[in-house]
């Protein structure tokens, strides 16, 4: 489902070079958990900014069920973004104007197959899935940070993405809540058959993963 190929991202700051992902090959098969452990500024975020579309590698491919993310324009990224790609990042980034209910609905209200009430009725049942159903029109800030990785969970996955990356996903969890987190995590992956891609510095949730890979200095060991 998710296939690296030689995967290169060259940063140029003033005169300084710096090679944030140098080579990297990786596979990820459908219903599959690998994560990436490193410590910080060994390139994991660059990495799966890449594999989702968000930033454009100085070399190499990428696949995302067998179609080469970065051969055509922006329209289509776009597309395979929002169709197959749920997109977890380091901090929830939630619009703090709009309810829960409201920014996890929002990305898919302009999609072809769903009226608003049936996205809205999807955005409702996943909020209820992740233990929000008390906090559906909440507003982002005014809920916990636990709370809120939850919203952006549940706005990745409202999609059933075959895709679903996530970087540092419980970074500012207690362990409980992070349980919690990865339990949903998985769950999805293995209900929708996913590719689950996942770069963290937290070894205790990277070894819940089916595979477990070593990231240093933009390679993998
Ligand atoms: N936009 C950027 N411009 C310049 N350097 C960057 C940029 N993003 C990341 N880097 C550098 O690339 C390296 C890898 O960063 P990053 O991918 O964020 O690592 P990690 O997620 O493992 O902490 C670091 O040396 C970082 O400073
Ligand atoms: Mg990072």
């Amino acid at each position: 489902m998710i296939e690296v190929d030689d995967l290169w991202r060259v940063y140029q700051v003033g005169d300084q070079t710096i090679e944030a992902v140098r080579g990297i090959g990786l596979t990820v098969a459908e219903g599959e958990f690998v994560s990436i452990v490193g410590h910080s500024g060994s390139g994991k975020s660059t990495l799966l900014s890449m594999v989702g579309g968000l930033a454009r590698p100085s070399r190499g491919t990428v696949r995302i069920g067998g179609v080469d993310l970065w051969s055509r324009g922006d329209a289509f990224r776009s597309e395979v973004r929002n169709g197959m790609i749920g997109f977890i990042f380091q901090f929830a980034s939630l619009i703090p104007t709009l309810s829960t209910v409201e920014n996890i609905a929002l990305p898919h209200l302009f999609r072809a197959d769903g009226s608003h009430k049936a996205v809205h009725e999807e955005a409702r049942e996943l909020l209820v899935r992740v233990g929000l159903g008390a906090k559906l029109d909440s507003f982002p800030n005014e809920l916990s940070g636990g709370q809120q990785r939850r919203v952006a969970i549940a706005r990745a996955l409202i999609n059933r993405p075959r895709v679903i990356l996530a970087d540092e996903p419980t970074g500012d969890l207690d362990e409980r809540t992070e349980a919690e987190v990865m339990a949903l995590l998985l769950a999805a992956t293995r209900e929708h058959k996913a590719a689950f891609l996942m770069v963290t510095h937290n070894m205790s949730i990277a070894r819940a993963a089916d595979r477990m890979l070593q990231m240093k200095d933009g390679i993998l060991a």
